[in-house]
């Protein structure tokens, strides 16, 4: 049964939370509730969080944030025909969504974001006028955003054939790795002129390339550890969770490989609407879900006899 909490305790605690300040307003400040079972602590608020994404936040175990989150980024053309607007309004208002879900990640302690900015299907299938915009917007999106990136201790990488983009651009890319590579904390990694098939493509060649370099393709050995070490991606744990926007239901030639396991996350926000407290909202979604791996639920692991077995 749960302990009474004396009732003088509990009016001096709901007194002096009248006094507290919002929590966002004090980084760091632990949180008292009040629940049937007595007086807990609750973890955490880490600084910068607005009000309603601390007001999630407090709802998260810590101890269960996705390591990874990839997000394909969609919506932005509809965003625009919606407001009656040309597409590439879409692709500048989609900067600013950019922005506050790359903060707030680095905030929450997320450790690698990867975001799909550029599908190498786009540079076949828009016009030239919209590709040129999308590469003029990402190179001055690296040069305004760099000393955020690292107020945020941000570290950024790249996935995707760099070698096909303009060489300007690629240049621009180039300083802003170069400009955050000391910094420790998230990863956020852009997916440019990316294809996972591509990809795949790359890391067989890759393999391949390696065993002749070391004794001749008889010595090739191939197993999931040794595809992943070619990936793109290899500097990646594989993401737990993969965030759409605008309500479409496909993966759209991303990361193929990496999300096999994934919890995958759909929402109608289009991507310039999308802010944290919508990346918040998903990573809440997530820890709702119960993993499997192709094992079976918690609590069903001995019903006929045999323990679970482990699985990627
Ligand atoms: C998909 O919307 C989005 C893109 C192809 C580009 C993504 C680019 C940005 C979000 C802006 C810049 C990014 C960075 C990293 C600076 P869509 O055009 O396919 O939308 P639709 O499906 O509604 O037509």
């Amino acid at each position: 049964m749960a302990e009474a909490v004396p009732f003088p305790i509990l009016y001096s605690f709901r007194t002096s939370l009248r006094c507290v300040p919002f929590a966002s307003l004090q980084p760091f400040a632990p949180r008292v509730s009040l629940n049937p079972k007595g007086i807990t602590l609750q973890h955490k608020v880490p600084a910068g969080l607005d009000r309603k994404e601390a007001e999630i936040y407090r709802q998260f175990d810590p101890g269960r944030l996705p390591r990874h989150i990839a997000i394909i980024m969609d919506g932005n053309g509809r965003w625009a025909k919606r407001r009656h607007m040309p597409r590439v309004a879409g692709h500048r208002a989609g900067v600013a969504a950019v922005r506050s879900t790359v903060e707030t990640a680095a905030r929450v302690g997320i450790h690698a974001l990867t975001l799909y900015a550029f599908a190498e299907e786009n540079w076949k299938k828009r016009p030239k006028s919209e590709v040129d915009f999308l590469m003029r917007l990402l190179s001055r999106y690296l040069k305004a955003e760099v000393p955020t990136l690292n107020k945020n201790n941000i570290r950024l990488e790249y996935i995707g054939r760099q070698q096909q983009l303009p060489e300007d651009v690629q240049e621009r890319m180039e300083w802003a790795r170069a400009s955050t590579s000391h910094n420790s904390g998230t990863v956020l990694t852009l997916a440019l002129n990316y294809s996972a098939r591509s990809e795949l493509v790359d890391a067989f060649r890759s393999m391949v390339h390696a065993a002749s370099q070391n004794g001749g393709i008889e010595h090739l050995h191939i197993d999931e550890d040794t595809v992943g070490e070619h990936l793109y991606t290899r500097h990646l744990p594989d993401p737990d969770l993969v965030v759409r926007t605008s309500g479409e239901m496909r993966l759209s030639n991303f990361l193929l490989w990496q999300l096999a396991y994934a919890e995958i996350y759909v929402t109608p926000t289009l991507w310039p609407d999308f802010r944290g407290v919508h990346l918040l909202e998903a990573i809440a979604e997530y820890q709702k879900r119960e993993r499997r791996y192709g094992g079976l639920n918690h609590g069903d692991a001995h019903t006929n006899g045999e323990p679970a077995k482990a699985h990627k």
